[in-house]
């Protein structure tokens, strides 16, 4: 069997307020930056791609594996969108289709593209990928990877954080929080440090934004609080303690 190329075509319609590129291949919409920049193709979604071309410079092996390759130019981070619980089980990487906007890949692209905008720390969203067959999608996500950085889970296996740190992880929530950025996940996987004490929030799955007075953000500090208790309970060594987690607190409130 021979694949033939698609032909693609940038839909006329840009998306929300021109951030992005809609670029229609048969089954598949691709979501770039306008003018696609990078000339980014469907094949960039394929870690096979990225292995032949000797690419792939790490593996993160989760719930499901984030590819790191190297696009002369940059690193580029790969992620499908996985289920979770007991569905993902029976569905594993399938939604259902109720109109490009509503998709969880197009959301998650165009609010790491507002987050950016408004210049919080978020990775750069690159492209994302929606794939749909009759009633069901599925997605790809590519963003920037963040150079040099670790995640807070990572850093506590080996040591304590530093008061500085820790100073601006509370005020980087706060910084989220003052815009109404709301994370559906805040655990200290989707916290990462860079070797400058820059902090970054990552994994912006069914995050939103919602007023800044809204009650649910505190939803976010009780999740980021269970997580360091629960990763605290599970890892033999794990440099954190109750001490530090009102030092947190104290800067976030400082900043918010
Ligand atoms: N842009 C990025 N730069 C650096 N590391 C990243 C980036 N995106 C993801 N990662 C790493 O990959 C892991 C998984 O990615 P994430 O977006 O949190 O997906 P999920 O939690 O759904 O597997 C993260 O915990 C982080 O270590
Ligand atoms: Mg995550």
């Amino acid at each position: 069997m021979y694949l033939i190329g698609q032909a693609c075509y940038t839909a006329k319609n840009h998306g929300r307020s021109l951030m992005l590129d809609i670029i229609r291949c048969g089954n598949h919409t691709l979501l770039t930056a306008v003018n696609n920049p990078l000339n980014i193709q469907q094949d960039w979604f394929a870690p096979n791609y990225w292995q032949r071309k000797d690419a792939i410079i790490a593996e993160k092996k989760g719930r499901s594996t984030t590819w790191f390759f190297d696009y002369s130019g940059g690193v580029g981070v790969l992620r499908h969108y996985w289920r979770g619980g007991l569905i993902g089980k029976l569905l594993s990487d399938q939604y259902l289709y109720t109109g490009l906007t509503k998709t969880r890949t197009y959301q998650e692209y165009v609010l790491l593209a507002e987050l950016e905008k408004k210049g919080l720390n978020v990775p750069k969203p690159l492209a994302a990928k929606i794939s749909k067959n009759g009633l069901i999608y599925r997605g790809d996500l590519i963003t920037q990877a963040i150079s040099n950085a670790e995640s807070l889970l990572e850093i506590l296996k080996n040591r304590p954080l530093t008061l500085a740190e820790i100073t601006h992880i509370g005020q980087t929530i706060a910084d989220f929080h003052r815009q109404g950025v709301f994370h559906a996940d805040l655990n200290i996987n989707n916290i990462m440090l860079d070797n400058n004490g820059k902090v970054y929030i990552i994994d912006f799955d069914r995050g939103r934004l919602v007023s800044p007075s809204h009650w649910r953000l505190k939803e976010n500090i009780q999740r980021l609080h269970r997580s360091f208790i629960k990763e605290k309970g599970r890892n033999g060594s794990f440099f954190w303690d109750v001490k530090q987690w009102d030092q947190l607190i104290r800067a976030y409130q400082d900043e918010l």
